[in-house]
């Protein structure tokens, strides 16, 4: 199967690589285009990925398109290629372009899904929510499917929580680098060389969420589980609550929320 990318930057290259890296495919089966030829060609010909000079090109070459350009920009990169997108299945990682949107650009009875993947796809360790109303068959949509299985966990969820799933998965990436780097710099406070804290740090949060994904906890049982009586851990936790840590990041999630529906 082939695997064409209409824009390649961040969220299609991490794709990119995690296809290839979780053995989806092989790297000359995955090819893109973007406006800047030079730049595509530095982020596609040393991973063995194809540069093609058009949107038109990608399409004629892929079994399924990935429109990874800008929301806003979706509506210009599909019109021209409406024809050829016909044959193919049409996978958008378009945050905020929906069924709907695509049912108005593409033309009728275009197999379409709308997705929201995350950066950790780049290392099959990420996240692909899927709209669950879309127009792929059934064998097509378990192609998708499959496909995206090994660069992480798939869930489907209804077009109206696309958008908060997509800012859960989508932005907290960057929260848990924040509180990475906050704790890696406690650890250099404390003694722990740099390089060292940020690779416990890492594993630590790694290591927790599978632990919660393997074992389903609920995760104020494992804050349990490590919080002896009169120990120490507790004494942290409530510095933390005193702190409003667990509003803060409830509230952090409001503010993207307000800003994307401009409450
Ligand atoms: N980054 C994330 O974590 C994330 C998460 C979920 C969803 N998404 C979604 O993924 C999409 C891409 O985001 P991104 O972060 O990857 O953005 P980005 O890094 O800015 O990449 C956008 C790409 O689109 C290309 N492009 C722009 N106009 C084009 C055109 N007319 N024809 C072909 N290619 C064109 C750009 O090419 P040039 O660089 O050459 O201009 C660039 O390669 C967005 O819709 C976003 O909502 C991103």
């Amino acid at each position: 199967m082939k695997i064409g990318f209409i824009g390649f930057g961040n969220m299609a290259q991490a794709l990119a690589r995690g296809l290839v890296r979780g053995g989806a495919v092989e790297a000359d089966a995955i090819g893109a285009c973007a406006r800047d030829r030079a730049k595509l060609q530095r982020n596609t010909e040393p991973f063995g990925f194809r540069a093609f000079d058009s949107s038109a090109e990608v399409a004629a070459f892929a079994d399924v398109v990935v429109i990874a350009v800008k929301p806003y920009q979706v509506g210009t990169v599909v019109e021209p290629i409406r024809e050829a997108l016909k044959s193919k299945i049409v996978v958008s990682v378009a945050a905020g372009v929906t069924f709907d949107d695509y049912e108005r650009m593409l033309a009728p009875g275009t197999a379409h899904l709308s997705t929201c993947p995350n950066t950790p796809v780049a290392v099959c360790e990420g996240i692909v929510v899927l709209e669950r109303r879309h127009s792929l068959s059934d064998g097509q949509l378990k192609t998708v499917e499959e496909l995206f299985s090994h660069v992480g966990l798939v869930l489907a969820v209804d077009t109206p929580l696309l958008g908060m799933a997509g800012t859960i998965c989508g932005c907290s990436p960057a929260f848990v680098a924040m509180f990475i780097e906050a704790l890696a710099d406690a650890a250099v406070k404390h003694g722990i060389p740099r390089a060292d804290a940020y690779r416990m740090v890492s594993q630590m949060v790694v290591g927790t969420g599978k632990l919660q994904l393997k074992t389903g906890q609920h995760p104020g049982a494992m804050k349990d589980a490590v919080c002896s009586p009169g120990g120490t851990t507790i004494v942290g936790v409530g510095e933390l609550e005193q702190r409003g840590f667990r509003g803060a990041v409830i509230a952090a999630i409001d503010a993207i929320d307000a800003k994307i529906n401009k409450k």
